[in-house]
Parts: C-alpha cells; sequence; structure tokens
C-alpha cells in the first residue's frame, strides 16, 4: 500500500503545535506496520537552515495556479522508513515563520496545487494521499478537478485527517479563481461555501473519500454545533465516512528512563529520580523544597479553549489546597497577566514562566505531581500523555481525547489513571483537584498505584498505525494487513513475535502488560501486589473519614457523580 502523507509541519523539521508531533511520529508508524509511505512538506527557511545539508536534490518543475506559473523544486530526505519531500518555492516558504502571512492563502494554495502537480516526480503514484487540516484542504479538491480529465487521478484514494476544526481556512468566495484556479462552480453549489465564506475545510470533507479526527469522543462531538465552529451539518452529513483515531506519543522519546532531556532518571519500579526531579524543580522555581506537598502543573497555549477561565475563577481556593502550583505557557496577553498577578501573591507556591520552553516542559513534567487540563475543547491533547508517562497524574475534563485517554479514579476499586471531571464548571474542577491533593497528601501508597497506573498506560503509535491502515484498505478494498504482510515483511521480521502486533485494538489500561512483557521479561508483580493490597488499602481511606475536604477527597465514584449531577442541577 502506497500512502503519501501532506502536512504543512512536522517533527524534528518545524513544529508549531501538536500536528507536528503526529506527522512526525505516524508515517513511521505505518511504515513500520509495513506500508510505503512518503511525506511532503514546504521548504521552509527553517528547515533549509537546519537540514539543508542532509536534503537531495531530486528535480523542479512549474506549478500552474490561476494565472501564475512558479518555480517549486523539490527535495528529498531518508529517515525511519520513509521518504521526506520537501517543496520549494522561496517566494512562498523562505520565511521566519510558518504561517501568519497575509497571503497563507496563496501559500498553502500552491502547496496543494504544488503535491498534485508533482506527483509523478516522486517515487510511487499513491494509492491514498492523507491530508490534514486546512493548509493541504485543496488536495482533494484538485484531485476530483484533475480526475475529470485524467483517469489516474481518479484512482488515488484521498484521506483527510482534522486536527482542530476551529481552524478551516475562510475566504473571500471572490478570489476562488483568483488564488486558487478553481471554477465558481465550486462555491456556487456549496461544495466550498459556509456562512458566506470560501471554506477550504469544508470543502476537503466533502470531496475526501474518509475523514478522521484525532479521538473517537472528539469525532462525536464534532457533530454538535458547540464544537463544529458551525460545521457540524456537514460532519452529520458525512458521518458514513467520519473516524476518530486516538493519536500516540513517541513512546521511546518520552521515557523517563532514558530521556537525556531530564536531570534523574526514573522508571515506574523505581521513582526515587522522580523525587529528585521535584527537588530540582521546586529550586529551579524558587518554589518551597517540600516533597509532602503536590506539585500541580500546566503546560500549556495559555488561550481560551484551554479552559483557564475555570482556573481564574477559583485560583484562590486552589491555594488554599495544600498543594503547590507551575505554570508554564504563553497565548492571550489576558491570561498572561492574571497569571503574573497571581504568581506574585503566593511566591514560594506558585511559579509562572510565560514562556514557550521545552526543556522546562520536561523538567516539569518530570518533577510535577498533578497535571491539570481543563479544556472546554481537545481534539486529543499530547500532553496529557507525555504527563503519564512521566508519572504526573492527569486531571482533565472529559472531552475529546482527554476523555479518551484518561481514565477517572475510582476510590472503591483503587482503578483508573487519573482524575476527571464532566462539566464545564470551576466548582467541579476544584473538587476534583481537591481529591487528588489530598489522596497524595494522605494516602501515598493510594495515590502511587494510581501513578504507577498511569505510568503504563500503552499511547504507542502502532494500534493508532494499524487503524489507519484498515481505513485505507476499506478505501482501496484491500484488507489489510493480511494481504500485504507476507510481502512486505521480511522473512526475518516476520518470524520475530514482536512485531505480529495483535489485531485487535486493546484497551488503553490493557495494553501495558503485553508492551512491558515483550519489552522487558522481568517478573510480573505488579498484578499480584495490586490485588493483595486493592483489598487492604481501600478501605483505608473510607474508614479514616478525615475532615469534610478530605472527606470529600474519597467518595466513592458513584456518590461524586450524583454529586456532579446536583451541583449540575442546581
Ligand atoms: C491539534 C489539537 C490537539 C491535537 C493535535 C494533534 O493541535 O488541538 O488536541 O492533539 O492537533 O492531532
Amino acid at each position: 500500500m502506497k500512502i503519501l502523507y501532506v502536512t504543512s509541519e512536522a517533527v524534528p523539521f518545524c513544529k508549531t503545535g501538536g500536528l507536528a508531533d503526529v506527522a512526525g511520529s505516524l508515517p513511521p508508524a505505518l511504515a513500520k506496520e509495513g506500508a510505503e509511505v512518503a511525506v511532503v512538506l514546504p521548504l521552509y527557511r527553517t528547515v533549509k537552515e537546519r537540514f539543508g545539508d542532509q536534503l537531495t536534490f531530486v528535480c523542479y518543475d512549474y506549478v500552474n495556479l490561476s494565472w501564475r506559473h512558479n518555480y517549486c523544486g523539490l527535495f528529498s530526505l531518508e529517515k525511519d522508513g520513509v521518504t521526506w519531500y520537501f517543496l520549494d518555492n522561496e517566494q512562498y516558504y523562505d520565511r521566519p515563520e510558518l504561517y501568519g502571512y497575509l497571503d497563507d492563502g496563496e501559500r498553502f494554495g500552491f502547496f496543494s496545487r504544488a503535491v498534485v502537480r508533482m506527483l509523478s516526480h516522486m517515487k510511487f503514484w499513491p494509492d491514498v494521499i492523507h491530508c490534514n487540516d486546512w493548509q493541504s484542504a485543496l488536495v482533494p479538491v484538485y484531485l476530483k478537478d484533475d480526475g475529470v480529465r485524467e483517469e489516474r487521478y481518479r484512482s488515488i484514494k484521498t484521506t483527510l485527517t482534522i486536527h482542530n476544526i476551529e481552524y478551516q481556512g475562510r475566504y473571500n468566495p471572490y478570489i476562488l479563481g483568483e488564488l486558487f484556479g478553481l471554477n465558481e462552480g465550486w462555491v456556487r453549489d456549496g461544495t466550498m461555501l459556509m456562512d458566506g465564506d470560501l471554506n477550504l475545510l469544508k470543502g476537503a470533507i466533502l470531496c475526501s473519500d474518509a475523514v478522521t479526527t484525532v479521538s473517537p469522543t472528539y469525532a462525536e462531538e464534532l457533530r454538535s454545533p458547540y464544537f463544529a465552529h458551525k460545521l457540524d451539518p456537514v460532519m452529520r452529513q458525512c458521518g458514513f465516512k467520519l473516524s476518530g483515531v486516538l493519536n500516540g506519543i513517541d513512546q521511546a522519546l518520552y521515557d523517563p528512563s532514558t530521556d537525556g532531556r531530564i536531570a534523574h532518571r526514573y522508571s515506574a519500579e523505581d521513582l526515587s529520580g522522580k523525587a529528585r526531579d521535584k527537588a530540582l524543580l521546586q529550586q529551579m522555581l524558587g518554589l518551597r523544597e517540600d516533597p509532602e506537598l503536590p506539585i500541580v502543573a500546566i503546560v500549556s497555549r495559555l488561550v481560551a479553549h484551554k479552559g483557564l477561565d475555570l482556573i481564574c475563577e477559583v485560583i484562590h481556593d486552589m491555594m488554599e489546597l495544600p498543594m503547590q502550583l507551575v505554570i508554564l505557557g504563553k497565548g492571550d496577553q489576558k491570561y498572561e497577566e492574571f497569571f503574573r498577578w497571581a504568581g506574585q501573591q503566593y511566591p514560594g507556591r506558585m511559579a509562572v514562566r510565560l514562556d514557550y520552553n521545552e526543556a522546562l516542559s520536561m523538567a516539569i513534567y518530570a518533577g510535577a505531581d498533578l497535571f491539570l487540563m481543563p479544556s472546554r475543547s481537545e481534539p486529543c491533547g499530547l500532553s496529557q500523555m507525555i504527563a503519564m508517562r512521566y508519572g504526573t497524574v492527569p486531571i482533565v475534563r472529559e472531552t475529546g481525547g482527554l476523555k479518551d485517554t484518561v481514565r477517572p479514579y475510582e476510590a472503591w476499586r483503587d482503578a483508573g489513571n487519573g482524575f476527571t471531571f464532566a462539566n464545564y464548571s470551576s466548582g467541579d474542577m476544584l473538587y476534583v483537584i481537591r481529591e487528588a491533593v489530598y489522596l497524595y497528601t494522605d494516602y501515598p501508597e493510594v495515590f502511587g498505584r494510581l501513578r504507577q497506573r498511569a505510568m503504563s498506560a500503552d499511547f504507542s503509535w502502532g494500534r493508532s498505525a494499524a487503524e489507519y491502515l484498515r481505513i485505507y484498505g476499506g478505501l482501496l478494498d484491500r484488507s489489510w494487513p493480511e494481504e500485504a504482510a507476507p510481502e512486505t515483511v521480511p522473512v526475518e521480521a516476520a518470524a520475530a513475535p514482536e512485531e505480529t502486533g495483535p489485531e485487535e485494538a486493546m484497551p488503553v489500561e490493557a495494553a501495558p502488560e503485553a508492551a512491558s512483557a515483550k519489552a522487558a521479561p522481568k517478573p510480573r508483580k505488579a498484578p499480584a501486589k495490586k490485588s493483595a493490597k486493592a483489598a487492604g488499602e481501600e478501605s483505608a481511606p473510607k474508614a479514616k473519614k478525615p475532615a469534610a475536604k478530605k472527606a470529600a477527597g474519597t467518595k466513592t465514584a458513584k456518590k461524586r457523580t450524583a454529586a456532579k449531577g446536583k451541583d449540575a442541577a442546581d
């Protein structure tokens, strides 16, 4: 199966957000499953500066778009079993930033047109072109346009992944022909028209053979107006070809036992390194050095859909709890100002860094105890998964990928791998923060087991890659992997048991056992320990019945839900 993955950013070449992480890891994972994969992205200045000496010039050609006739260079690089192609046009891409220019429409119109134009210069003619977000949304539209004239374009199937429906590529319909070289029929029949605007994402949703988004819950949410930014009727109409495939993370890159970016390495079995990372974090950020207090961390862009209003509303109630708070991120001025001010009110207990700083973010994932993500909407979210890998237990709102990756803590059966709340309400958020903080301070062993469950969750790309391959296979009327496996997997590799992953999708919490069993044949004492302790410890929190706040923190899940329902009704 030949897949061409089209993206406007990919790690390690260029990154502004989560799309880059996905585009950097999914294609190699598809290749590992046996597909032939190439990725194509623009040759930005930053790519040329950092990877210029590794690029091979393939050829150049000219791209016709409306009245423009523009040069397009094709460069390539082999990495992780994937061919990475870069499309060169200095006028469009030799700029300091990836996006944010007045002519972004023209820049990515050119990109999409050039992808189709340059297909015949690439190493294969693809079975499937997989596009991402509005920047490559015109590819399926151009393929339909060209397919009218040439059969070979009709043979290509298309998949579109929506990483965040908020960004749609909206323009004045007047420029359709001038900028994108398309016939006005595309807006007249409504295919690319929404709310009076030319809408590139809508066009792609309608023209693609399959549409995916980055978590099953977000796929459901996109059918409702609250989440879909006016595209909900289109999402409902296209429900038959819509699916949600949960993103993974690069588990080798984010591994606390090998990560060179953190000061002290550790594992779920031996957390002494994490304690030292915590002390170091407290020193670095001017927090009181106290192992007893949990550090609650937020690493986020400071923008509205991240749910920061909830935190602003109850910041003082939060700081009444025995905890420390760390905030790292930058974004909207109102949040920056608020958190700067709040940080000054709690010296030694709250640290605010208004910055995008990868090194510090790793120190926080390693050193913190709890990770707060109360997003209003979150298509998938990667940081909660990274936090869990580093044993930093997430507190999230049940939306999108947060809901699909974090299972709520249930005291009565010692289950779950984080804390969750459903309603977009600061009271509900405070309630679970309290539950988490008091579990940490009063029942360290129970918290320890929760932390271990978080660390052992499986977020590897293998399972998602297999799901994408099944989707592509469905489009091509081919089953996957049965048919392709013998052809593409070398004999030795096929013999190795670890390469033949299970066919069935595993629930997130079931997978780690299989994964760890594969990786290290250590004695598996965890389950025995868990069941032995479960009986003894479980009753401890309930029997103790501490002060009012603590009692709230150890309610059973059932009671909690009931209480929430009541709050909501009030
Ligand atoms: C977008 C979404 C984020 C998701 C990422 C990768 O940035 O907002 O939730 O994790 O794309 O798909």
